[in-house]
């Protein structure tokens, strides 16, 4: 989908840089990235181990805290924010999957997924016919009753993207969403995405194959912290793909 900005774009950063230091040496994990997602867009974050892409989305979701820069989130500047100010922006308008889920152990699966929603103020009726979509177009609705302590690390990761996804979030963030899946469930977890995009969807995700990178609409290539490639991925192609299909990326 081509997106035509209008308002302000749903996540922007100027000159964003994070140093870690550990045990007295600096480490740059991102230097000085200035990336722009327009409502609506498809962006993959590429890169090779240690480039600095976690790193980047941990900060975009107010999860680590940034060294200098700015982070703006739908016109507002969030990099300042206190951290219970985070945790309501997050609430509102953040969606996220990463690598470790964060189920909530003694909730069923069903409860997981609908949660975000309640807490968001979706009325139960609502809530329960979000969460029966998701879960069925993930290929998870005989799991609804279980503890997640009892689902396998791929079921995990599909039950999280589900309760990312429970709010309609203003942006989506994902670090690997099909990082432990085998190929059926990967195939599921993009054609949802590819659905929830085609809806008006804003997804930025890490990824390291580019068949998953083939989904979105541009890519950003991350080297030792900074972006040295961002280009669309051609729409033919796009079109033409599917899930299992291999993609070629251009810019
Ligand atoms: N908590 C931390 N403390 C110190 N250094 C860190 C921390 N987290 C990440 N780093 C360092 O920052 C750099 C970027 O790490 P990051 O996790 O963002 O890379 P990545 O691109 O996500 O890699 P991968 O593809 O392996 O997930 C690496 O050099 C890493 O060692
Ligand atoms: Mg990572």
């Amino acid at each position: 989908m081509t997106t035509a900005p209008s308002g302000p774009p749903a996540l922007q950063t100027v000159n964003l840089v994070k140093i870690y230091q550990t045990g007295g040496l600096p480490v740059p994990a991102v230097r000085g990235v200035d990336l722009r997602v327009e409502r609506g867009e498809f962006v993959a974050i590429m890169g090779p181990s240690g480039s600095g892409k976690s790193t980047l989305v941990h900060m975009l979701g107010g999860l680590d805290t940034r060294t200098s820069g700015e982070i703006w989130i739908d016109g507002r500047r969030a990099d300042t924010l206190s951290e219970s100010a985070w945790a309501i922006l997050r609430r509102q308008k953040i969606g996220f999957v990463f690598q470790f889920f964060n189920l909530v152990g003694n909730m069923t699966v069903a409860d997981n997924v609908e949660l975000p929603a309640l807490l968001s103020g979706a009325s139960p009726k609502h809530a329960r016919e979000r969460r029966e979509y998701l879960l069925g177009e993930l290929n998870l609705t005989d799991k609804a009753d279980e503890a997640p302590g009892r689902l396998s690390g791929g079921e995990q990761q599909r039950v999280a993207l589900a309760r990312a996804l429970a709010n309609q979030p203003q942006v989506l963030l994902a670090d690997e969403p099909t990082g432990n899946l085998d190929s059926r469930n990967t195939r599921d977890v993009l054609r949802l995405l590819g659905q929830v995009h085609r809806q008006g969807q804003t997804i930025v995700m890490v990824t390291h194959e580019a068949r998953v990178a083939g989904l979105a609409d541009r890519v950003v290539t991350l080297l030792d912290g900074q972006i040295v490639d961002d280009g669309a991925v051609a729409p033919a192609r796009r079109r033409k793909q599917g899930p299992g299909d291999v993609v070629e990326l251009h810019g």
